[in-house]
């Protein structure tokens, strides 16, 4: 049985808790998707209920200490560090060139072709995210180390996506180091990533730039150290990874839910060309529930944790299912529906709709996320017309800790508008 349909057999079969050994290490694993337990998790004190994080499939690749695997003291600092650079005054930054690369992009689609939205969208949140973290222009100038590094990553994209690459990441769950494809992969990553931190570490104007780098490299701990070439590779690679994939994953599965929901796709478009923006979020939001492209989350209890009549002992992983949550019938009536109108003009609230997780792990780039999505469905809605080229719905595909449309989201462009 497929993960997905597992976890809604078992919430049916056994209720709002329930629990299994985990495939890697054995280990029971308890899962909720009450959202009382949601907030009891993502609101405890983070020494009692520490991000699970640790088991990410990002590990082997980006160490133990990033923002994303780091627990405590480490993690509150690091956070604390990149907090400014996706909010706000940031977020504001981005907005042009986001929207420049969607433009880029979306003007080179042809009526007539078929392809997969989730490729489309890659390449435009990857520049999207390469410029955010490293500054590097779109297009990059030729033969500096910023334009070798945005190669790299696009060569390491085109096999992430290859028949490959599945087996090379299960080499490596449970492992502290990469081994075989992703080994090899990573040490060429690494061969253009490191004469650009140098590089930028040399170049004394770099307080006059915003790039997630230059702020790092300037960035000192209370006793006054800086970040070692070690700590800020991983600290940047954590954030390309979790930023690019993830956000273009969201976008396919918002384009896979319209064009199966002619009715929906139709009103967003009437709504875009009107110049309106309250549907495109409600459709936004309701896409993000209905796939949740990170579907489930986990912190670690270090003290009994109550879980309605279940009490999980201290050491227990608990994993909140952000696909059941979101599909309860208590709290979205008709849940198998795609309907935005259940978010027009509402909010969607911090312990029921979980895209980002929660409490102080909740996803840094969510407001990056967010705005990336806004701009490039509000480009593709309004300067396409796009047909699903195959009638019937595409699966849940997951891999790693994510929930991916099997067939990519494939799209036909049927027209394209100025
Ligand atoms: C639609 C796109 C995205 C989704 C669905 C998503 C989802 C998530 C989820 C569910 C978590 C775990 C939260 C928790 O445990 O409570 C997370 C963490 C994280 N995400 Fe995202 N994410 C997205 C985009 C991004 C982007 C653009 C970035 C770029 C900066 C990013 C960086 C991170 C980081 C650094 C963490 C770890 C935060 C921490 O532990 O403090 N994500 N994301």
């Amino acid at each position: 049985m497929r993960q997905g349909d597992m976890m809604f057999a078992a919430r049916r079969d056994h209720g709002d808790v329930f629990g299994f050994k985990s495939l890697v290490d054995d280990q029971p694993i308890v899962v909720t998707c009450h959202p009382h337990h949601v907030k009891s998790l993502f609101t405890a004190d983070p020494a009692i209920a520490p991000s699970t994080a640790g088991d990410s499939p990002l590990r082997p690749i980006v160490g133990d200490s990033s923002v994303l695997t780091a627990v405590g003291e480490r993690h509150r600092r690091q956070r604390k560090l990149l907090m400014p650079s996706f909010h706000g005054a940031a977020i504001e930054r981005y907005r042009g060139q986001i929207a420049a690369v969607s433009d880029r992009a979306i003007s080179a689609w042809t009526a007539g072709s078929t392809f997969r939205m989730a490729s489309a969208a890659q390449w435009i949140t990857l520049d999207v995210i390469m410029s955010g973290i490293f500054g590097i222009a779109v297009p990059p100038e030729p033969g500096t180390p910023e334009e070798r590094l945005r190669s790299v990553v696009r060569w390491l994209l085109r096999g992430s996506s290859s028949r490959l690459a599945k087996p090379a990441e299960l080499l490596n769950i449970g492992r502290d180091e990469p081994v075989g494809p992703q080994r090899i992969a990573l040490e060429r990553l690494d061969r253009a990533v490191y004469p650009l931190i140098q590089d930028r570490r040399r170049d004394t104007g770099r307080g006059n730039r915003n790039d997630v780098l230059s702020l790092l490299l300037d960035a000192q701990t209370d006793d006054g150290e800086t970040l070692t070439d070690l700590e800020l590779r991983n600290e940047l690679l954590t954030l390309v990874l979790a930023g690019h994939e993830t956000t273009a994953n969201s976008i396919a599965w918002a384009c896979e839910r319209l064009l199966r929901t002619p009715a929906v796709y139709d009103r967003l478009r009437a709504s875009v060309r009107a110049g309106e923006d309250d549907y495109l979020e409600a459709t936004i939001h309701e896409a993000m529930r209905a796939r949740p492209v990170v579907p489930m989350t986990g912190r670690q209890v270090q003290v009994p944790w109550q879980l309605g009549d279940y009490v999980a002992p201290a050491g227990t992983r608990v994993r909140v299912s952000i696909l059941l949550v979101h599909h309860r019938e208590d709290l979205y009536p008709d849940p198998f529906a795609f309907r935005p109108e259940r978010f027009l003009g509402v909010k969607p609230s911090a312990h029921t709709w979980l895209p980002f997780g929660g409490g102080i792990r909740r996803c840094l780039g969510a407001a990056l996320a967010m705005e990336e999505m806004r701009i490039v469905l509000r480009d593709i809605v309004r300067r396409t017309d796009l047909r699903a080229p195959d009638v019937a719905p595409e699966r849940p595909l997951h891999r790693n800790v994510t929930m991916i449309p099997a067939r990519g989201g494939r799209v036909t462009v049927e027209a394209t508008h100025p």
